[in-house]
């Protein structure tokens, strides 16, 4: 069984409601839920006040990617809206051990996320420390892009690092999953897959979800 994290990047935010709530009724295993602030990232998608709202019905539990400058400033902010795991990108945060330890310390699961030119070698000095590695297989900012076939030689390399390294991190994928790039992806060592668009654009959402997590 594969790990699904259905992106609510994709969701129609005018019934949101019902999309968790499909979410909730799916084989899924977390929430994804995608923050940006048109800075670190050129978009920007929703805040606190619509993850406050999220929490009060999903029943999964909350997988947040906080593509914003300093995330390590929000750190209770996402701990009050309930989320099992903090995103953060290494790119945004200058200070990144003090982040994930404040991470952890306010009791989430702490995951660190690479942008696609980023080299997985960037968390040698930090990987033990982690329980989640995000690789980002887009460039982060918008749903339904085409995958960067790279990711798959850098799953394998973040791999070797996590045994070389001791680490129990496990590690996701976000960016133009489907299907076929699932697969791919699963054979290469990757444990959960994020997927807005092929979620959220197919006519059988719950069997898109039933399908990757079957990988
Ligand atoms: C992109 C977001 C993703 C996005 C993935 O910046 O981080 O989570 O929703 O969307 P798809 O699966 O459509 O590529
Ligand atoms: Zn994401």
């Amino acid at each position: 069984m594969t790990q699904v994290s259905p992106s609510l990047l994709s969701a129609d935010f005018a019934n949101l409601g019902r999309d968790v709530e499909m979410v909730n009724e799916s084989e899924a295993t977390l929430i994804h839920i995608d923050v940006m602030d048109g800075v670190f990232v050129p978009n920007i998608s929703f805040g606190f006040p619509v993850l406050k709202s999220i929490q009060h019905i999903a029943k999964k539990p909350l997988d947040v990617h906080l593509m914003i400058v300093d995330p390590g400033k929000f750190v209770n902010q996402v701990r009050d809206i309930g989320a099992e795991i903090m995103n953060v990108h290494v790119e945004a945060c200058t200070h990144l051990h003090r982040t994930v330890q404040q991470i952890k310390a306010a009791g989430m699961k702490a995951a660190v996320t690479l942008n696609p030119a980023t080299p997985v070698c960037m968390l040698e000095d930090i990987a033990s420390d982690l329980d989640m590695v995000l690789l980002m297989s887009v460039n982060p900012g918008f749903g339904g892009q085409k995958f960067i076939p790279n990711t798959l030689e850098k799953v394998r390399r973040l791999r070797d690092l996590l045994a070389r390294t001791g680490s129990q991190a496990l590690i996701e994928i976000d960016g133009g999953v489907n299907l076929e790039t699932g697969r791919q992806l699963v054979d290469a060592g990757a444990d959960i897959l994020v997927a807005g668009n092929y979620v959220f654009a197919s006519p059988d959402p719950k069997g898109a979800i039933a399908a990757l997590s079957a990988l």
